[in-house]
């Protein structure tokens, strides 16, 4: 396959784009300010005719659609720009996948939902976002659904991944730095490995079984849970205590219960996510080959 990829150059297009390559398909990748690399299309999203041109000219069977604002804090100081780029950005890639006939993918987030739910949210539950960064990601679901008939949305959570910032690097720096750590304990989700979920894209980009999926790693865990694994993992024995939402205060409101149930990936006999613990553990195994 000919695969277009925006935001290659983000924590999850930099395990994607070698997954595909290893799958045997053509490879576009793309970003905003792209590195020399050759082959790398620089690409502003929320410029639409720039959009259309990139996406005519590379001929892709399908666009995976990784770039966003994903900043969830900074939308809520500046929603013009994440609805820039969320809404009006994922509306530009479609309309011009829709004017060459390419199938596109959006990956999206746990944070269309509320979290009020109490139990797991699979794909038949409806979105209710409470954030401006949940609120636009969502903005670009719809946008993409009235554009084309032949997309897929994965909706994803709690990434991390060798590539870009990330909560597993951020949380070993801090544990390698101070005698404690305090991290939120009253938030549930599922972590996901950007490199289990770039290979779940990879499965179903190549089903045409177009719609909407849940692609999380299995099990869930409060950040606190996630934080002590992290630092279990990494040899070090600060201890980690928890702390409530309300106390840490950040401008962003979060799901306070997003755990997603990947139905859609079951009943269609896709492959499941491994277990979030069972991933973090080949993240280190891995992270002690490649960084250290
Ligand atoms: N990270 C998570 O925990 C998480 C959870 C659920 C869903 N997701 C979704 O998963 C996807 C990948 O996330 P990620 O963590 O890999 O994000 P990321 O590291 O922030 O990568 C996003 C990429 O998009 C690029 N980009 C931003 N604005 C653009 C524009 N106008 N035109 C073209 N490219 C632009 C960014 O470039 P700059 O760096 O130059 O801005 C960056 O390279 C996103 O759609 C995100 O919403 C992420």
């Amino acid at each position: 396959m000919r695969i277009f990829v925006t935001g290659a150059q983000g924590m999850l297009g930099q395990d994607l784009v070698p997954v595909l390559l290893a799958a045997g398909d053509e490879v576009i990748p793309s970003d905003m300010l792209p590195s020399e690399a050759r082959g790398f299309v620089p690409l502003d999203i929320t410029d639409l005719e720039a959009t259309k041109r990139a996406i005519a000219l590379a001929r892709p069977d399908v666009v995976v659609h990784c770039a966003a604002y994903t900043n969830v804090d900074g939308a809520e100081a500046d929603p013009d720009t994440a609805y820039r780029v969320n809404a009006l950005g994922t509306w530009n890639v479609a309309l011009a996948c829709q004017e060459t006939g390419a199938s596109m993918l959006l990956v999206s987030t746990d944070y269309v939902f509320d979290g009020e739910k109490g139990s797991a949210y699979d794909e038949y539950d409806v979105p209710n976002p409470r954030s401006v960064y949940g609120r636009s990601k969502y903005a670009g679901e719809q946008h993409l659904q009235q554009v084309l008939g032949q997309f897929y949305i994965v909706r994803t959570a709690w990434l991390y991944g060798h590539h870009g910032k990330n909560f597993a690097e951020t949380i070993l720096k801090a544990a390698a730095e101070r005698p404690e750590l305090k991290v939120v304990n009253d938030q549930w989700g599922c972590p996901t490995w950007t490199r289990d979920l770039a290979e779940a894209i990879s499965r179903i980009i190549r089903t045409g079984r177009y719609g909407i999926y849940h692609a999380t790693g299995q099990g869930e865990c409060t950040w606190m849970d996630f934080a002590r694994k992290i630092v279990e993992l990494g040899g070090l024995n600060t201890p980690v205590l928890p702390q409530s939402t309300e106390e840490l205060n950040r401008p962003a409101p979060r799901p306070r219960y997003s755990v997603m149930r990947n139905r859609a990936l079951e009943l269609s006999g896709l492959m499941a996510l491994p277990n979030w613990e069972e991933s973090l553990r080949d993240y280190f195994q891995c992270r002690r080959f490649t960084l250290v």
